[in-house]
């Protein structure tokens, strides 16, 4: 059961979903007076007649809310409160609408029986190891070595001048601003949940005078952008960071338009590859897909890719695979990916994971056997890339 409301001040949505018992509300809720109000109140307390147990009332996408409408839903969740104190009110916020989390906190002080809860402040099990400043070198890392492939790669994928796109969990935001220099679309959002990330992006973009970018902080699977808006829609190296990519990748298509396409790429982590050493090297990669998925992250989707887009309602699939070596260039970039990744996955993530010292030991040995090959004068050292689109259907 869902509802809809439209107006010159009251432009919000506010649906019912009996099978998770949720009543969710979002947009913008600004309506002049009450009476406007009238369906969506009504549909509250339909709703809570008809729960038992838990009521959630999900705010995560609700972007403005008035007084007037704050306190005409705050006094039906009160009144239901006192009547039913069998009842129990969850109230889903998210950081991404951080006054949601403020405003309806006051109402947990109020009755003992709603809680609050800010639905994105652990919402997946290696959000840490992400979202701290210390994943801002080995992306600055990485973006480097890929761009000389992507950029070649990315017009079989959509990407044309003029286009209007959008870069989810955009990490620094080096890969928006290499492909406004290269390819000068008309628009570039990029968003991330990582408030150092996106700290350090608009830093960067302030420091070379790059403008045009609109730098966003949002939950990918939760997004505030509006349906059918952009041409191409990028994804790099982050729905294996997800326990449920798919969750994302509705979201990509949403915000995609028909016709437009979805950009990914992932990993196969273990497949990295280096000689000489080569079975150190191959031991510690196999191992760092295992801590990955200890923290339920997937590192091995690369090869998944295609299902991932096919399932989620993706046409004209396309799809390739690169190899990073340390003979595109430099390849002391090449030992510097590598000594990025040692130190924060058999840093912070292995202790976490409470590995012995033993274990460390050895699992540093490979990357350290992998920088060796990388820097060996006949030596080779590999890092496999996956990309696919999809084209969203008109
Ligand atoms: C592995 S990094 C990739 C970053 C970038 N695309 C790149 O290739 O350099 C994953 C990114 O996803 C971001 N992220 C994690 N959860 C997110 C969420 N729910 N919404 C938006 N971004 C998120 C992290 O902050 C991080 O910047």
């Amino acid at each position: 059961m869902s509802l809809f409301a439209h107006g010159p001040l009251t432009r919000f949505k506010a649906q019912y979903d009996p099978n998770n018992q949720e009543f969710s509300i979002s947009g913008s809720v600004r309506p002049q007076t009450i009476e406007e109000l009238a369906p969506s109140l009504a549909l509250l307390k339909d709703s809570i007649d008809r729960v038992r147990g838990i009521l959630y009332v999900n705010v995560k996408r609700l972007a403005q809310m008035n007084n007037t409408a704050f306190h005409a839903f705050a006094r039906v969740i009160i009144d239901a409160c006192r009547v039913r104190p069998d009842l129990k009110f969850v109230i889903i916020t998210s950081s991404v609408v951080g006054w949601t989390t403020r405003k309806f906190g006051r109402l947990s002080h109020v009755e003992p029986t709603i809680t609050v809860e800010q639905y994105d402040s652990a919402f997946y099990p290696g959000q840490s190891f992400l979202e701290e400043g210390g994943f801002i070198p080995i992306l600055r890392t990485q973006t480097n070595m890929t761009w000389r492939h992507e950029r070649a790669i990315l017009p079989r994928h959509g990407m044309r001048s003029g286009i209007t796109m959008a870069d989810i969990c955009c990490g620094i935001g080096d890969f928006a601003v290499l492909v406004q220099k290269e390819f000068q679309p008309s628009r570039i959002v990029a968003l991330d949940h990582s408030k150092s990330s996106l700290a350090y992006a608009r830093q960067i973009a302030a420091d070379f005078d790059i403008r045009g970018i609109e730098y966003t902080y949002g939950d990918a699977a939760a997004m505030l952008l509006e349906d059918d808006q952009f041409d191409l829609v990028t994804c790099r190296h982050s729905l294996q960071i997800f326990n449920r990519p798919e969750l994302i990748l509705k979201e990509l298509y949403r915000i995609c338009k028909p016709g437009g396409r979805v950009y990914i790429t992932n990993e196969k982590i273990s497949h990295c590859l280096g000689e000489p050493r080569s079975e150190t090297i191959q031991w510690t990669y196999n191992e760092l897909s295992k801590l990955f998925a200890h923290f339920e992250m997937d590192l091995e989707l690369g090869p998944k890719n295609r299902r991932c887009l096919v399932e989620a309602g993706f046409e004209d699939i396309r799809g390739e695979s690169f190899m990073v070596t340390n003979l595109d260039g430099d390849p002391q970039e090449f030992a510097d990916v590598v000594q990025s990744w040692e130190d924060t996955f058999a840093g912070e993530m292995a202790q976490q994971r409470g590995d012995r010292p033993e274990f460390i030991k050895r699992f540093r040995r490979g990357f350290q056997d992998h920088i060796f090959a990388a820097l060996h004068p006949k030596g080779y050292a590999g890092w496999p890339i996956w990309v696919a689109s999809g084209r969203k259907p008109l």
